[in-house]
This record gives C-alpha cells, structure tokens and sequence, in this order.
C-alpha cells in the first residue's frame, strides 16, 4: 500500500506514459517520480512491445532504465528527442521550475533542451504561487569553488530575492558530487522575484556550470493528488 505523496507521484507518472509513442526517443528524469516512469514505461516494453529508446539523466536513471528493459542510448547518438519526462522539486503557474533537488539539473536540462516537448510528472504539493521556497540547486566546478561561491553571494545582493544563504551540498562528511565531477551549491532564496533575471546573472559566473531554474522549457506538468486523482496543466 503507498502513502498519499507516493500515491501522488506514482499516479501522475502512470499518466505521463500515455505520451509515449511507438518509435519516440525519450529523456528520461531523475527522482523517486521519475523513477515510477521508467518502471511504467519498462513494463509497456515488456507487455505491449513498445519499442523505444531512452536517453536518462543519471547513471541512477540509466542503471533502472536497463533494468527494466528500456534501450538506452546516450544523447549524442539520438542527437534529438521526441519527449522528456521528468520530475520537479517546484513548478509555478506558467510551468517554470525548480529542479536539482536530486543533484542531476545539469544532465536534465541539456536533455529536456533537446526535447521536442517536456512534461513534468509531480505531486501537487509542489505547485507554488512564486518559486523559491526549495533552495535552488547550481552546479559549480570544484576549482576555486569558494571564490565562486562569493562571487555569487555578492551578486544575490542586487537581485530581487528573500534569502541569501548559500550552502555547499554534502554527503557523508564530504562534498556531494554530481554525475560530471562537479559541487553543488544549495541557495535559499525564499522568493524568487525575477527568475529570468536570475538564471542569466547566474549563469554568466566563471565557474558556475548550470542553475535549477527551468524556464519556458516544460510544455505541461501531469499533478498527481494522494486520493490518486491526476490534472494535467499547459
Ligand atoms: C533531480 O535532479 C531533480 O531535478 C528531480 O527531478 C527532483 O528532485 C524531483 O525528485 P522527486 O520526484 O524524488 O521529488
């Protein structure tokens, strides 16, 4: 028996299958969400002979993906995708997002970017008025990282944030490191006020390899509810 949130996630990705055409390259996500996606697609390759090829996010992805009898390829040889499906941390009303909460943001972004269409699979707890509550994850590289995390606290100063706290992703004692190598930095921001602005401030940071923020790249977010009712956004 799954808890409501499990529900949520499980439902909204059952839904998102329902995309997915025979002969479609796919990006598949990252996260527990992301996660009943794959296994659902992996059993319309088994039952029903859907043929497809999967590109994933993360090795996490890619070992499940091959799992459950999913083909993968890697990005370079679909050069282009028909659909992604991914999961999200927070999604607002015109379906920007926050992602990275898993660490891959870097691997899904070049995907989703790729994508002819992107569809976000998530429980509806996550649907915020204004993006921000979730810190928002950027990649860094390990060089030089803590000049790198100044330069970016100094530049948060003159952005239409909340929260200016920027922490350094651990794990067990040491840095979290991403598929690529690289460091993650968690901002607690609160309130995003131009999210815009912001991921092109970010981005523009020697040393900073990519942001969470995904705007004007999801074409529909799939709202899984915990009583397993499913609403569709676009
Ligand atoms: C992975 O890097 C993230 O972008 C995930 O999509 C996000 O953390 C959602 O994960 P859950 O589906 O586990 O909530």
């Amino acid at each position: 028996e799954l808890s409501p949130i499990d529900k949520a996630k499980f439902v909204a990705a059952r839904r998102s299958v329902d995309f997915v055409e025979d002969g479609m390259r796919v990006g598949l996500g990252t996260g527990s969400t992301a996660a009943w996606m794959v296994r659902c697609l992996g059993e319309l390759v088994r039952d029903d002979g859907l043929r497809i090829k999967g590109v994933p996010t993360s090795t996490r992805t890619a070992d499940l993906a091959r799992e459950v009898g999913i083909e993968v390829i890697s990005l370079d040889e679909a050069k282009w995708l028909d659909l992604t499906i991914d999961g999200a941390d927070e999604f607002d009303g015109n379906l920007n997002l926050i992602k990275g909460g898993g660490g891959a943001l870097l691997q899904e972004k070049i995907v989703a970017t790729a994508s002819d269409q992107m569809i976000v699979i998530a429980d509806a707890g996550k649907e915020v008025e204004t993006l921000g509550a979730f810190p928002l994850p950027v990649e860094i590289i390990p060089f030089g990282w803590q000049t790198t995390k100044s330069l970016l606290e100094e530049l948060l100063i003159n952005m239409d944030v909340l929260g200016r706290d920027a922490k350094l992703r651990m794990n067990g004692g040491r840095p979290f490191l991403t598929d690529e190598g690289n460091y993650i930095l968690d901002l607690h921001l609160q309130r995003i006020g131009n999210a815009h602005r912001l991921s092109m401030a970010l981005n523009q940071i020697p040393g900073l390899v990519e942001n969470g923020l995904f705007l004007d790249i999801c074409d529909v977010v799939i709202v899984g509810h915990g009583d397993g009712r499913v609403e569709t956004r676009n």
